[in-house]
């Protein structure tokens, strides 16, 4: 694989733009996604890399970012954890909403860098590191902000083990998901709907009704850790 500059990448390829439903927060955001697409290919030297996601501020960001911007008291003076950052949206709103700490994950380089300039761009701090979420157990947090990550089915099912435990260790779960095809809708508790305009390139439509939802452990699991907590007394 070929290094790439990846800042003078994004600032070629992409534009300052504010996402309609977070006109408050500008990002190095791409026009269209097939140029960025074939430009990645081409600058890394490889076929078949994965598409350029950080480069567009997906629905289920866009929802979640407005509602963290709109109910700052869920994350402000707390340490937050954005999952599959991609453009940092949703990280960028929970630095503007008042967290003490963000950190940032995300599996592409592109995307740190880009997590990087943006949150420079807005004047927050965000802490970006590039991280397969799977691969270690997430550092501890009072939210876990996630973005649009049920598009792939092993990859749903994979975030879904991970939202399980961060809520049985009294994580506040948030996700905001236009109810992508494997988006695991009985796990949840709708919070928030927002319809929100995206591209008929990327989603063949130009509005697309999204949720933030808010986890929920299941009952099973409640009694389980209740039942728990008799026998240690
Ligand atoms: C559809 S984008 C959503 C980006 C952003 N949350 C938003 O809503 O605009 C999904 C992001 O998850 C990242 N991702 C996918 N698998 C991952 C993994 N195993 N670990 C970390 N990030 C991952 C991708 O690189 C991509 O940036």
């Amino acid at each position: 694989m070929k290094e790439i500059d990846a800042v003078s990448f994004i600032r070629a390829n992409t534009e300052a733009q504010s996402p309609p439903l977070t006109p408050e927060i500008s990002l190095y955001l791409a026009t269209e996604s097939l140029p960025i697409w074939r430009q990645t290919e081409e600058e890394l030297g490889e076929i078949n890399v994965p598409p350029p996601y950080w480069a567009f501020a997906w629905a289920g960001g866009q929802a979640l970012a407005r509602y963290v911007l709109d109910n700052p008291e869920l994350v402000a003076g707390k340490t937050v954890i954005d999952l599959g950052s991609g453009s940092g949206l949703v990280a960028i709103a929970a630095a503007r909403a008042g967290a003490r700490r963000v950190l940032a994950f995300d599996i592409d380089r592109l995307a740190i860098a880009a997590i990087g300039l943006n949150a420079a761009m807005n004047g927050v701090d965000v802490i970006a590191a590039e991280r397969d979420v799977f691969e270690s157990s997430l550092p501890d947090s009072d939210v876990l902000l996630v973005g649009d990550l049920f598009y792939e089915r092993e990859l749903a099912d994979r975030i879904l083990e991970l939202l399980e435990i961060a809520s049985q260790q009294g994580t506040d779960v948030l996700v905001g998901d236009p109810r992508r095809s494997y988006f695991p809708v009985k796990r949840f508790t709708q919070v928030a709907l927002y319809e929100v305009p995206v591209t008929r390139e990327l989603e063949d439509m130009e509005i697309k009704r999204t949720a933030v939802w808010r986890f929920s452990v299941p009952p099973a699991s409640l009694s389980f850790l209740s039942a728990g907590t008799v026998e240690a007394a």
